[in-house]
Order: structure tokens, then C-alpha cells, then sequence
């Protein structure tokens, strides 16, 4: 049984009541299908609050939706991609991006989930060869597999190295949300203006039931997104309850408030942790997970009662991940146990 004794992962955690009631609100009458309603627009609207009017913004089901279909829109199949080699993309999307855009996934190995423009260069050879593939986009996560955040200026220069280089930056902003509230900026600070060119805005993992956004900054790369999206089987028909969805979430800071929770959860997680001896935490805490080696003999029993993931069963490294509905109380009964089965 899972309850909100869990720590496995964010989209573990229902749905937040404030976005649930906007669901019920949208559900009224008939309205037009595929987007070309009002709940769109309005949802719409509030991308433009966030980020400015000079996007486009296209809502999609999920993650590894949003990740294809942005990165569709920037490569063609003899195109590369380079990324981490934890990123989603190449850990669990079961080879979706490779499958629906044809392009090769360059991976780099790294300590903590980030790419560094050093790290890509490696990959910068044989261009302009017939026989090679062509790296064409830097894909980053923020925050990272590891719950780590790339400062602004991070983002900033792998968006100019990518650049130089005739390349596009993408974002698999799956936690977005998370990384602006560690980093203390607004959700532009990390993206827009700092030369992220397609943007994979995620709602399911801050309390949203279903529905992701790909933000377009660099608008030339949005041409073709309605057809490449409706090819993806990413096209929602009743798109009014994906939008209505993503409208509550952008107001009145809901997006701020959830994921700040969830990242303050995190943080007392890993203060409590790391006073227990045998325990070490392995990543930074930047955002709303928790890497921690735990000895082997206990995860079994802790995962009875708590479940989260073995993310490095060598290592016998644990992730265990908040959300906007952890409480400290879980958090709590979660250490304690933790001290008590350690004995
Ligand atoms: C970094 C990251 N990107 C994207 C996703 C999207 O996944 P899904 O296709 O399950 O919505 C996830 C979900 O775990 C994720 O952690």
C-alpha cells in the first residue's frame, strides 16, 4: 500500500485540490475541442505572465511527450543529441527519442547530473562528416536526475557554447518549478533569459494530474509543432482540462508554493539523514530529492514501510523524492525509523 509515507517520486502524490477544482470547474458544456477554447487560451495567457508574449507554448500529455515532440522539432534523424548520462531522455524513456526523431543520443558521464561546456566538447568531432552524426542539440534536465540545479550563469553558457557551435539548447524542465524556488528566481531567470531555446515545462510532478507544456523561445523551431505533435499522438482533444490544469497552477503562485514545499521537505529530510551515522548523503540538495547510501540489510524494510527507489544497487544508494504533499510529520517518522532499523 502507498500512502504519503512514500518517497519514491513526486508523481507518486495525487493531485493538488486547488487543480482538481479547476478540472471540475472546466467541466461544463461543450466547448470547442483540440485547443480552440478559452481554458487554452486563458492557460495560454498565463505562460505569457511567466515568460513574456514572444513564445509559444503547446500543451502535451506527459514528459517523455514533451521531451520527443521538442526535440522532434529541433533535429532531424542524422542530428545528435547531447546529454547526461542519467538524463531522462537516455534512462527511462525506453529509446522514445531516438525512436521518433531518428537521432542519435551522445551521453556524457558526470558526478552530479550536469553537463559542463568541457564535458560536451568531446563530442564536437567529425563535424561536417558524411560519415558521422551531427550534434545539434544540448539537452540539460532542471533540475537534474540527482535533484541538483544549474545556476542561471551555468545555463547561460552552455546556451552560447551550443550556439557558437550551430546548436540549440533544450530543457527537460520536468521540475522546473523546483529548480527556480532552490535558485530563489522566477521561472524566465532559467530559461528565456538565459538562452534555452525549447523549454519542456513540467505540470505532473508539481500536482497537476496530467499535462505538460513545450515552450518555444526560440519561435522559428515552433513552425511545424501542431503537426509534429498531433503525429506524436500528443494532441489532447479535450485539451480544456489540460489547460485548465496548468491556468491554476500558474495563479496565485501555486507553482512556487508546491514545489518550495517539496524542497523544504527535501532539505529536512536530508538534515535529519545525515545525523544519523551509516547514513551519507551523496548529491547536493538543491531541489526535491535526496541521494543518500543506506546499508543494504535495511532498504528492504524501510521500502516495506516507506517505499522509494535503489538508484545505484552497487552503491546501495537510495532517492528519495518529496513532493507537494509530503509532510513533516512524514519526514519524521521516516528518520526515526530509519535510526531505529540502523541499530
Ligand atoms: C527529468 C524527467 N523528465 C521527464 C519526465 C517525464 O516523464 P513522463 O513521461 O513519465 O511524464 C520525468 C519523469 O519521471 C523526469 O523525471
Amino acid at each position: 500500500v502507498i500512502n504519503n509515507k512514500c518517497f519514491a517520486s513526486d508523481n507518486y502524490a495525487g493531485i493538488h485540490p486547488d487543480i482538481l477544482q479547476a478540472i471540475a470547474d472546466a467541466n461544463r458544456q461543450h466547448v470547442a475541442a483540440y485547443g480552440n477554447d478559452d481554458y487554452t487560451k486563458k492557460a495560454i495567457e498565463k505562460f505569457h505572465d511567466h515568460f513574456g508574449d514572444d513564445i509559444d507554448v503547446f500543451f502535451v500529455f506527459n514528459g517523455t511527450g514533451a521531451n520527443v515532440t521538442a526535440l522532434s522539432s529541433m533535429n532531424r534523424s542524422y542530428h545528435a543529441v547531447i546529454c547526461a548520462e542519467t538524463a531522462h531522455i537516455q534512462m527511462d524513456e525506453c529509446g522514445a527519442p531516438e525512436k521518433f526523431t531518428g537521432s542519435k543520443l551522445l551521453t556524457v558521464p558526470t558526478q552530479d547530473g550536469k553537463l559542463d561546456t568541457k564535458l560536451i566538447a568531446r563530442h564536437l568531432q567529425r563535424v561536417g562528416d558524411q560519415h558521422h552524426v551531427q550534434p545539434h542539440v544540448i539537452s540539460i534536465s532542471q533540475s537534474t536526475e540527482y535533484g541538483t540545479v544549474y545556476s542561471p550563469s551555468e545555463i547561460q553558457a552552455l546556451a552560447d557554447f551550443a550556439h557558437q557551435h550551430n546548436m540549440y539548447l533544450h530543457m527537460d524542465g520536468a521540475r522546473i518549478s523546483n529548480a527556480a524556488v532552490g535558485l530563489g528566481c522566477e521561472l524566465k531567470a532559467i530559461s528565456k533569459e538565459v538562452g534555452v531555446d525549447v523549454l519542456s515545462f513540467g505540470g505532473t510532478k508539481n500536482g497537476m494530474m496530467i499535462g505538460e507544456a513545450v515552450v518555444f523561445f526560440n519561435r522559428h523551431l515552433a513552425h511545424d509543432f501542431l503537426y509534429i505533435r498531433k503525429q506524436s499522438m500528443q494532441l489532447a482533444s479535450k485539451m480544456r482540462f489540460i489547460a485548465a490544469q496548468f491556468h491554476a497552477l500558474l495563479s496565485n503562485d501555486l507553482w512556487k508554493r508546491n514545489a518550495m514545499h517539496a524542497n523544504n521537505m527535501a532539505s529536512l529530510l536530508s538534515q535529519q539523514l545525515s545525523s544519523l551515522p551509516g547514513i551519507k548523503i551523496t548529491q547536493a540538495v538543491q531541489a526535491n530529492a535526496v541521494f543518500a547510501i543506506i546499508p543494504k540489510q535495511v532498504i528492504p524494510y524501510l521500502q516495506e514501510k516507506f517505499y522509494f527507489y535503489v538508484w545505484n544497487e552497487t552503491l546501495s544508494e537510495a532517492r528519495l523524492m518529496t513532493s507537494f504533499d509530503t509532510t513533516e510529520a512524514d519526514i519524521h517518522e521516516f528518520s526515526q525509523y530509519v535510526k531505529t532499523m540502523m541499530k
